[in-house]
């Protein structure tokens, strides 16, 4: 086995909230980053892929376990990592040339050897003849070149990149990626070793020696996938299609232990985190997999492209689906159940029916505000107290999400409203007079 650059044990971080209780990101992580390749991290949003860089990059420590550079333990920003954030995080005010110098005028080297390398840096990232240019004048990808050019100019072993092309569109992304495998291929980088976070399973098989799947709440590696092709890869190629469906299916699986797809998924606790899912999405995926040809079955990355979702978009709504007994995840291919067939041949108030039916069953949070509205005398409350009960096990901006989302299912099942104007969450119209109607 290679030698390791970095190496992490058994790693433990916990953020303290706003409420000041701890919350647990990462648990017992262990990962190790050898000499000589590349090591694509995916995970859902949330499992703690940049707080792991963050750490890797010597820019926040850890409340357990060890972190080590080469053998030695780490205890701040290292001299031979960098990382490259998803944001530009440029300096609007100061030139290309400028910016790419800024992190070697914190180490200290002369003017003209700074002129020099980072002349380097910006010729080998593809950006000479823009050196006097301001970030303003550049598009998305030239600046994301940029910040590239800021973390290669100080020559590091491990370069740690953090969504570093999601915020381009796909076409400059999908270059900057190929240019930065080809630097990695020629040997003209100083770089020995990359981490790359990434949203994109396309992304990580192309680029990746070995991919790591990220379990959530706390996070922690919970699968791998090596992958031995020589690259470049060849996208349409059937063992990059073979191994695009096996980082879904592993991406997929809710418990990866038994190593078997999410059949019946996890049942949900009160406090957990729901998958943002619109249901407008949900149906239009179910409406695909009835289409001609299909008969109730579709492979996870032709629906992302169909569909035109990105993956991150495409997971969270086949939890749902599974969620809601709707759909069932196996071996990346996405299955329509009985009651999902029902739900997608039924008309717009069987599928209402449906949906709050299943909501109710399976949506712990669903099922207590239903609950706590019942036994209000005024049949309506604010959202507060549920999201502070969120907050015990999330954090507030999640907790905010989660319960944005109960609530928007919650209105489509017509279990429970929402007014906009008074924030109050309340039984739907009618219900109560039914009732009232019932006792007269
Ligand atoms: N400085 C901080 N203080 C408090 N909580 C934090 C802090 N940084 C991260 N968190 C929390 O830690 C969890 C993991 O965050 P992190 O940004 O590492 O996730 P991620 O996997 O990178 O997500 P994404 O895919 O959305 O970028 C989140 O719940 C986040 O709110
Ligand atoms: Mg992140």
């Amino acid at each position: 086995m290679a030698e390791a650059i970095v190496e992490l044990q058994d790693v433990g971080k916990s953020f303290r909230s706003a409420d000041g209780a701890a919350r647990s990101v990462l648990e017992g992580v262990d990962f190790r980053l050898a000499e000589g390749e590349i090591v694509a991290l995916l995970g859902q949003s949330g499992s703690g892929k940049s707080t792991l860089l963050r750490i890797l990059a010597g820019l926040i420590g850890v409340d357990a376990g060890s972190v080590r550079y080469r053998g030695q333990p780490l205890y701040g920003p290292a001299r031979g990592i960098a990382m490259v954030f998803q944001s530009f995080a440029l300096f609007p005010w100061l030139t290309v040339q400028q910016n790419v110098e800024l992190g070697l005028e914190a180490r200290g080297i002369e003017p003209v050897e700074r002129a020099r390398r980072a002349s380097d840096a910006i010729d080998l990232i593809g950006l000479a003849g823009f050196e006097g240019a301001l970030p303003r004048e550049l598009s998305g990808g030239m600046r994301q070149r940029v910040g590239i050019a800021r973390a290669l100019v100080v020559e590091p072993e491990v370069l740690l990149m953090d969504e570093a092309f999601s915020a381009l569109d796909v076409l400059t992304g999908e270059r900057l990626r190929d240019d930065i495998l080809h630097l990695w291929g020629g040997g003209t980088m100083p770089t020995k070793a990359m981490l790359i976070v990434s949203h994109n399973i396309e992304e990580a098989v192309l680029m990746a020696d070995r991919i790591l799947i990220f379990a959530t709440d706390p996070g922690r590696v919970r699968a791998e996938l090596p992958i031995t092709l020589p690259r470049p890869r060849d996208v349409a190629s059937l063992e990059v299609r073979a191994l695009i469906d096996e980082a879904y299916a592993l991406m997929t699986q809710s418990a990866p232990s038994t190593g078997r797809a999410a059949e019946e998924p996890a049942r949900l606790h009160l406090g957990d985190r729901l998958p943002d899912a619109d249901v407008g999405r949900m149906e239009a995926l179910l409406e695909m997999l009835v289409e001609d040809g299909r008969d109730g079955r579709a492979d996870l990355p032709q629906l992302a492209e169909e569909a035109e979702l990105t993956d991150d978009e495409l997971l969270p709504l086949t939890q749902a689906l599974a969620l809601f007994g709707f759909a069932q995840v196996a071996d990346a291919d996405l299955h329509l159940t009985e009651l999902g067939r029902s739900y997608v041949e039924g008309a717009h108030t069987l599928r209402q029916q449906l949906l709050g039916q299943q909501l109710l069953a399976h949506v712990p949070l669903a099922a207590h505000i239903r609950h706590s509205l019942e036994q209000a005398p005024s049949g309506e409350l604010p959202q507060e107290p549920f999201i502070e009960l969120l907050m015990e096990s999330l954090d507030e901006s999640t907790a905010e999400r989660v319960l944005r989302t109960a609530i928007e299912w919650g209105r489509y099942g017509e279990v429970f409203e929402y007014d906009l104007r008074t924030g109050l969450i309340h039984l739907p119209a009618g219900e109560g007079e039914e009732e009232m109607a019932e006792t007269d």
